[in-house]
């Protein structure tokens, strides 16, 4: 009786795959339904639940992470696909105890208001300027294309993800003054 070789990346058996993903630069051993996506494997099986489940259908990038640095919507991703692959979630983007200056100009700038599509939003954000450290406006707006935010307008999102690449850079260009100021309660000034 000759053994079949196992040549794909995960083994797989009665509908369950064990596979070893490399999440945050950990190996995580991991046994989960074989028609799991990367999003149910990183919340359920490994308890990272800052990738957001939104529409699950591709169209608004919450739970954008990225696999080998690119994005990828873990949504349409099946998790038995990525072993032998670097996952990065926004639970890794934080250095050491210090935010990552994307996660710092977010806070100080209120481009996080309720946060859903922030954590898809800063792994998109991570993945631009790893590749274009000094984006335009322009550049940053295709980039984020893809990822839906129904509190901020965008500005504010666009903005923080420039100041992040200026402190990235040590360039000391800032937003403008006017978007560090609070908005006005209604019947606040009288
Ligand atoms: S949850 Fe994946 S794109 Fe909306
Ligand atoms: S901050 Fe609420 S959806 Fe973007």
């Amino acid at each position: 009786m000759s053994i079949e070789k196992k040549t794909g990346p995960a083994t797989m058996a009665e509908g369950m795959t064990t596979a070893v993903l490399c999440i945050n630069g950990e190996d995580h051993a991991l046994v989960f339904p074989t028609h799991h996506t990367l999003l149910e494997v990183l919340r359920e099986e490994c308890g990272l639940t800052g990738t957001k489940h939104g529409c699950e259908l591709g169209e608004c990038g919450a739970c954008a992470v990225l696999v080998d640095g690119e994005p990828v919507l873990s949504c349409l991703q099946l998790a038995a696909e990525v072993q032998g692959k670097t996952i990065d979630t926004v639970e890794g983007l934080q250095r050491d105890n210090e935010l990552h200056p994307l996660q710092a100009a977010f806070a100080d700038l209120g481009a996080a208001q309720c946060g859903y599509c922030t954590p898809g939003i800063l792994m998109v954000a991570d993945a631009l300027l790893k590749r274009v450290p000094a984006p335009t406006g322009e550049q940053v707006t295709e980039a984020l294309s893809g990822n839906l935010c129904r509190c901020t307008g965008y500005n504010r999102i666009v903005q923080a993800v420039l100041w992040a690449a200026a402190m990235e850079r040590g360039d000391d260009w800032r937003p403008d003054e006017t978007l560090f100021e609070g908005t006005a309660l209604p019947g606040a000034d009288g």
